[in-house]
């Protein structure tokens, strides 16, 4: 029987796709290879070999279940999560969201190391129902997620900003440029007894901006993406992942929940445990692959480890969506999410044996693998839909 909320293909009338966005995806798009190549050249690491466009570095590839809740309320049985019990097989590929294969807590121009973004890509397989994508001949639901409930770009034309910036660089990786404009904005003007130094640092921004034509006359509404991004970029620094396996993470952009209804999603775990700040950093401690290293340990255990997948909807229409931008969350949100299905990773495993290294490689996350039913929205996901299969294909992944 087919699920009900399967054909929730229609844009919804929340979503406003700006004039200029199309030409901005096709350009990200043909930057986007070009990274790839510089990395594969420039990189050392890569030792010319094309990786993910982003995300590039996994801490571990594990298989796991995914069950729909026999207790979910009735009207969540959408897509998905149409069949109370219902047990999928699942594969979760754990990364580094950072372009390189890099240090995990990379120094910053300052040389102090820092955290970065993590991500948790699931790929739910074999689902029912009309998809907007095949995966590699197969009917899977991919669900990516970071573990910040915002993402770092609002918009289209935030991310092709970003984009220009980075392909500046040789390695395609440096995107400090970006921030510059919102490090201005947050010293304000000039007061009267002003510290000298806080005068000379605006001056020198003042002067970097003005000279770069990718900084120089953004429009308010481009200026206060990049505070937004600022502060996103700001929270993740701030957020300590000591185990990638031990965290709660979101879908961050917003998502079809059948029709007329708008999703988030978040996945966390069972027991969740306190992420301490590190007493100490120095330059090798924690080690450069600790977040490899904790998943392996993790692994080694003979436990089972479980993780509520959860969303929350809200009705087309309603105020404060926010499809359009994607640094933002919704009013209650972080105490908003519902359990639907529970995600069951059996240990032992061997998360960087040489199998699930390369088949986890191989593999192709895209949020546009997915049903009609949970259609990603907004401009940030719409930019998705080329980037993932062109990256993917230019890597030579599977499914795309
Ligand atoms: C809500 C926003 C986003 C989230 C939560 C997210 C999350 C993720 C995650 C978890 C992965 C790793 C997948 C894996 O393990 O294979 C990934 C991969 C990737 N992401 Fe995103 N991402 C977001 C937005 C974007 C945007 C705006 C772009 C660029 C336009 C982008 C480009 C990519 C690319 C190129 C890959 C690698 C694709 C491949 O080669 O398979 N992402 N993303």
């Amino acid at each position: 029987m087919e699920a009900p909320g399967c054909h929730g293909d229609k844009r919804l009338s929340v979503e406003v796709v700006p004039d200029e966005e199309s030409a901005g995806i096709e350009e990200i798009v043909r930057i986007g290879t070009r990274l790839q190549d510089k990395r594969a050249e420039n990189d050392a690491s890569q030792d010319g070999k094309v990786l993910r466009g982003v995300h590039a570095k996994s801490h571990g590839c594990v298989r796991a279940e995914f069950t729909i809740r026999e207790d979910i309320a009735e009207d969540l049985r959408v897509g998905l999560f149409a069949c109370p019990g219902k047990t999928h097989e699942a594969w979760i590929r754990f990364s580094n969201a950072a372009v390189l294969r890099e240090d995990d807590l990379k120094a910053g121009k300052d040389g102090i190391r820092q955290n970065g973004s993590r991500g948790m890509a699931i790929k739910v397989m074999d689902v029912d129902g009309e998809m907007l994508s095949q995966d590699n001949g197969g009917h899977n639901q991919d669900f990516l997620l970071i573990n910040t409930p915002m993402f770092a770009f609002a918009n289209v034309r935030d991310y092709l900003r970003l984009e220009k910036i980075l392909d500046r660089d040789p390695l395609g990786a440096d995107p400090t440029a970006y921030f510059l404009p919102a490090v201005l904005a947050s010293l304000g003007p000039e007061v009267d007894g002003e510290d000298s130094a806080i005068t000379q640092k605006r001056q020198f921004l003042q002067d970097m901006v003005a000279r770069d034509p990718l900084l120089s006359g953004l429009s308010a509404q481009d200026l206060k993406g990049t505070i937004a991004s600022a502060k996103v970029a700001a929270a993740i620094a701030q957020k300590t992942v000591r185990n990638p396996m031990e965290v709660q993470y979101f879908g961050a952009a917003p998502f079809l929940f059948g029709p007329g209804r708008v999703m988030k999603f978040s996945v966390a775990p069972r027991e969740p445990v306190e992420q301490e700040p590190f007493d100490t950093i120095t330059s090798d401690i924690p080690a450069p692959d600790y977040l490899q290293d904790a998943v392996r340990n993790t692994m080694q255990g003979d436990t089972i480890l479980e993780y509520d997948f959860m969303v929350q909807t809200r009705n087309e229409g309603e105020d404060g969506l926010n499809i359009e931008d994607a640094t933002t969350i919704w009013e209650g949100e972080l105490a908003g999410y519902i359990p639907v299905a529970t995600i069951s990773v059996h240990a032992p495993q061997t998360p960087h044996g040489a199998v699930e290294a390369e088949h986890c490689e191989r593999l192709a996350f895209n949020p546009w693998h997915s049903l009609s039913a949970h259609r990603p929205l907004g401009g940030i996901n719409r930019l998705r839909k080329p980037v993932y299969f062109s990256s993917a294909s230019h890597r030579g992944a599977d499914g795309y």
